[in-house]
């Protein structure tokens, strides 16, 4: 989603040569253009955006960073950019279509953007996913058997494979764990209940609900990654998302962002979660399971 097959690939392969184990699906492409400061969206942002937006929004969107529903940030005037465009949640990771932003709709008394508010936040939107080269399309879904040849159609097969992998999904220790962690401002459901920044996290129905929306492209990637598989043809396969979700509970600390610091795998975590992706890779080495494809985003 974040750049065309042809490219996630590549760069798959750029990481895993150089760095040895991480290989991002949604990681920037290496030759992405810089965003940010002087970039087309920036700009369009500021000069046709920013004005209604905080006008209409921030008002009950705004605070400390990386609290629950904060997305313009501390101080809009100076954040909004920024905390709205690091949050993969509210942008739809540069999908446009399903940027929460925008399929919000009305809610807490108040109308939403009107129709020439919304089409100036999607033209925004728009300008933001070339500047990021990211593919507008939804991935066709792969024949059954087709190989894994690119990080994409690893990803399918394998939210493919957990849609019928729930007892797995709570077998203990249970590959939900992560969502149970204490950060220094709560459990992570506190705020990711409705899958904030991109990472759905959340503990209704005992956990099956975030089994269910995980499947989705834009929550998937908040759990998971891939790696390249040595081999020719060269194909990809599954991983726990552990540099992402290990990192973000250190962005303070780094110096590298605001979130909410955390220990990622004191209770292992992580462990789980590994666990968890190694039984869905064994069924797919077997061919045990269903039709390859991401559930439908839920707009
Ligand atoms: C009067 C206060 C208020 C205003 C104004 C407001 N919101 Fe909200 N918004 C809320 C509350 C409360 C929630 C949490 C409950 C919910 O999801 O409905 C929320 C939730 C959201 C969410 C869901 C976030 C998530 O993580 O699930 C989005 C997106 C959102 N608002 C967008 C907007 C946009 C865009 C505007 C401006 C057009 C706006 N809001 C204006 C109060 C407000
Ligand atoms: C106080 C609210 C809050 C709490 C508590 C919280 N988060 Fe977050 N998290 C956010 C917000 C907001 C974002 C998006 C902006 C950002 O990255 O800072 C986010 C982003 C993330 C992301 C990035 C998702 C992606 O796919 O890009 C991960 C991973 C994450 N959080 C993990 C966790 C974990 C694990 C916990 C519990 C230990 C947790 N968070 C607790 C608010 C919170």
């Amino acid at each position: 989603m974040r750049t065309n097959v042809i490219l996630a690939s590549l760069f798959t392969v750029a990481v895993a040569t150089a760095a040895g184990c991480v290989g991002g699906f949604d990681d920037p492409p290496v030759d992405q253009p810089p965003v940010g400061t002087d970039s087309a969206g920036k700009k369009l942002f500021d000069s046709t955006v920013k004005q209604f937006a905080i006008a209409a929004c921030a008002g009950c969107h705004q605070g400390a960073p990386s609290t629950s529903n904060a997305f313009f940030g501390e101080n809009p005037t100076v954040t909004a950019y920024t905390a709205l465009t690091n949050d993969r949640l509210i942008v739809g990771d540069f999908v446009v279509a399903q940027a929460k932003i925008l399929t919000k709709g009305p809610h807490a008394g108040q109308t939403g953007f009107t129709t020439d508010q919304a089409s100036k936040v999607t033209a925004w939107l728009t300008q933001e996913a070339t500047d990021r080269m990211v593919d507008q399309n939804q991935p066709t879904q792969p024949p059954v058997n087709q190989p894994a040849t690119t990080s994409t159609i690893a990803m399918q097969k394998f939210a493919g494979c957990m849609a019928t992998s729930l007892t797995d999904w709570t077998a203990a220790p249970p590959a939900y764990k992560i969502a149970q962690t204490n950060s220094a401002q709560g459990v992570c459901v506190v705020c990711h209940n409705g899958g904030a920044g991109g990472a759905y996290f959340n503990n209704t129905n005992n956990y099956e609900t975030m089994f269910e929306r995980t499947q989705e492209q834009l929550f998937f990637t908040g759990m998971f990654s891939t790696v390249a598989v040595a081999g020719t043809p060269t194909t990809y396969k599954v991983i726990a998302n552990e540099t992402k979700l290990c990192a973000k509970g250190k962005e303070r600390t780094d110096g590298t962002g605001t979130h909410p610091t955390y220990n990622c795998n004191n209770n292992g975590q992580i462990t789980a979660l590994k666990a968890f992706v190694d039984k869905i890779n064994a069924k797919l080495a077997l061919g045990a399971c269903g039709t390859p494809g991401f559930r439908p985003p839920t707009l």
